[in-house]
């Protein structure tokens, strides 16, 4: 028990001094895109996102290459009191397939509440993909789309999900405030962001 706490109290401490997060807030939706990244020269690397989406938001997803066609996408979503989330591809603009490129894991540091839930997420081989990546510095676009459509099956990764009737669109941000050290971001797994 003393051990657990000590080592909470070191991963809050390094959350609160260490890590270096990028966000942008969608004002049409209000749902929030927080990203980090590892002190890399270039893809593919890992990318930590969190999503902090309204209750009544059915699921939002960021696209990686910053349209939604061919490149990966992940999408999120709660069921009942927890997170899921699942990645994507579409080469149309039809309901994206799961996509075998992209490994996402989700941190148990994501939460439901009565008025949000908050998906913090692990992304792997969402960086680079056949035909583009993410650049590791300066500024990058990323697409986004939030719908409050229900989900066919909100319990199953490979769920059917409809239109993003929200809103859906294109926003940048600046990689090189996204860098963390390996530790930092390896901290990002556990601490409460
Ligand atoms: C059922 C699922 C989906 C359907 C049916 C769908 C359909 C469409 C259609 C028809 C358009 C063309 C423009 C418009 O309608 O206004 C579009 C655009 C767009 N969609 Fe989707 N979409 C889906 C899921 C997603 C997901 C998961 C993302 C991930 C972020 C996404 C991101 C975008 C973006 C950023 C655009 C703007 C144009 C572009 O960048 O290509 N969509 N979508
Ligand atoms: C991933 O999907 C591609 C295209 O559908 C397929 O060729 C490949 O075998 C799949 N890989 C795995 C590991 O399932
Ligand atoms: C969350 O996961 C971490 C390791 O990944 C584990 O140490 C911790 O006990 C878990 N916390 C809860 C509340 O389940
Ligand atoms: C619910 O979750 C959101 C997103 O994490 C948070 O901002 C808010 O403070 C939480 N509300 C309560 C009452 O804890
Ligand atoms: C990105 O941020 C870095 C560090 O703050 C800054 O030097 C650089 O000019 C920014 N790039 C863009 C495109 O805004
Ligand atoms: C969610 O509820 C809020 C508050 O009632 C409302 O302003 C917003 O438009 C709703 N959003 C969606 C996606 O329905
Ligand atoms: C989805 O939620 C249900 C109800 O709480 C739960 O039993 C199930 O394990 C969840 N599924 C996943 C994949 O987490």
């Amino acid at each position: 028990m003393a051990i657990r706490l000590l080592l909470g109290a070191l991963a809050l401490a390094t959350a609160v001094c260490g890590q270096k997060l990028v966000t942008y807030v969608e004002p049409t939706s209000t749902v929030q895109y927080s990203l980090a990244i590892p002190e890399t020269a270039a893809a593919p690397f890992d990318v930590f996102a969190s999503i902090v989406a309204p209750s009544n938001v059915t699921w939002a997803a960021i696209a990686f290459g910053g349209c939604m066609l061919r490149s990966p996408l992940v999408v999120a979503w709660k069921n009942d009191t927890n997170i899921l989330a699942s990645p994507r591809w579409a080469d149309a603009y039809h309901p994206p397939d799961l996509y075998n490129g992209t490994t996402v894991t989700v941190f148990n540091t994501s939460t439901v509440n009565a008025t949000h839930w908050k998906a913090n997420i692990l992304v792997s081989g969402g960086s680079s993909w056949l035909g583009g990546s993410v650049k590791a510095f300066g500024s990058i676009p990323l697409g986004w789309a939030v719908s409050s459509l229900p989900l066919a099956a909100p319990a199953t990764i490979n769920s059917g999900i409809r239109y993003h009737n929200v809103g859906k669109g294109h926003f940048e941000v600046n990689m090189t405030n996204a860098r963390n050290t390996q530790s930092a971001f390896d901290a990002l797994k556990t601490s409460p962001i």
